[in-house]
């Protein structure tokens, strides 16, 4: 999907995205997010850039963990994620929220130590440029992280997986009067590479010590390499 319609998409999911999202993970986001933030290993006083943040649930979550003299910034395509954002977090002082996009990241390279992407990597035109941006803003020697959906095995608990989630997304969406953004959501999916080839996407950019993990019985994948 070309970048505005993506944005305009999820400018229209804003105001109800973090309830939806709560729904759809049954609250189970949340600790995924804390796995996220331990594989980025900051500490006080450290930087991150969250890149695709939406409504900043993770950015929140790393700025928890390098205190109020770190630095987190959140960055996102859709202006109005953003709003909901600085809305929630915008009094953090360690938080910054910048429109920016992950293809082309306003940071110079070696700017953080850490760069983390929860569930926003599918969204991406190119998985590969995605993950080459987030390695060159992080110091030598820091992390990237990659947490996002992917096809459980084994197949047939797979194939159901897809059913459910095909049928569930866009009825959960229509209770919220956004059937045609949720609808959308299952077939990001379709296509998107397995988890052990994202792991080698990582490595192709020059992350090495790549780990891979599975959360939610297979359902999640939460990736994390070192910059070289
Ligand atoms: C499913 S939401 C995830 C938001 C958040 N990271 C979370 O964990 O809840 C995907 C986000 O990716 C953003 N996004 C999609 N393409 C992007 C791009 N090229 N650059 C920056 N953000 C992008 C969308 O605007 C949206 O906020």
């Amino acid at each position: 999907m070309p970048e505005p319609r993506v944005a305009s998409m999820f400018d229209s999911i804003a105001p109800v995205y973090d309830r939806m999202n709560t729904i759809m993970t049954a609250g189970l986001d949340g600790r995924w997010r804390r796995a996220a933030v331990r594989a980025a290993r900051l500490t006080s006083g450290g930087s991150a850039v969250d890149v695709a943040c939406g409504t900043g649930k993770l950015t929140c979550a790393l700025a928890m963990a390098v205190g109020p003299i770190g630095r987190v910034v959140g960055v996102d395509l859709a202006p109005a994620m953003i709003d909901e954002a600085r809305r929630a977090y915008g009094d953090l002082v360690q938080i910054e929220f910048v429109e920016g996009n992950a293809l082309a990241l306003p940071f110079e390279a070696g700017s953080f130590d850490a760069a983390t992407i929860a569930f926003g990597l599918r969204n991406l035109s190119s998985y590969e440029q995605g993950f080459r941006e987030m390695t060159r803003v992080v110091r030598p020697g820091g992390r990237v992280v990659c947490l996002e959906l992917t096809t459980p095995r084994p197949k047939v608990f797979g194939r159901v997986y897809s059913s459910v989630f095909g049928r569930m997304a866009p009825f959960v969406g229509t209770a919220f009067k956004r059937r045609d953004a949720y609808a959308y959501l299952p077939h990001s999916l379709e296509g998107f590479p397995s988890a052990e080839e994202l792991a080698e996407t990582m490595r192709s950019v020059g992350l090495v010590n790549v780990t891979l993990r599975r959360l939610a019985l297979g359902a999640v994948a939460l990736h994390a390499g070192q910059v070289a």
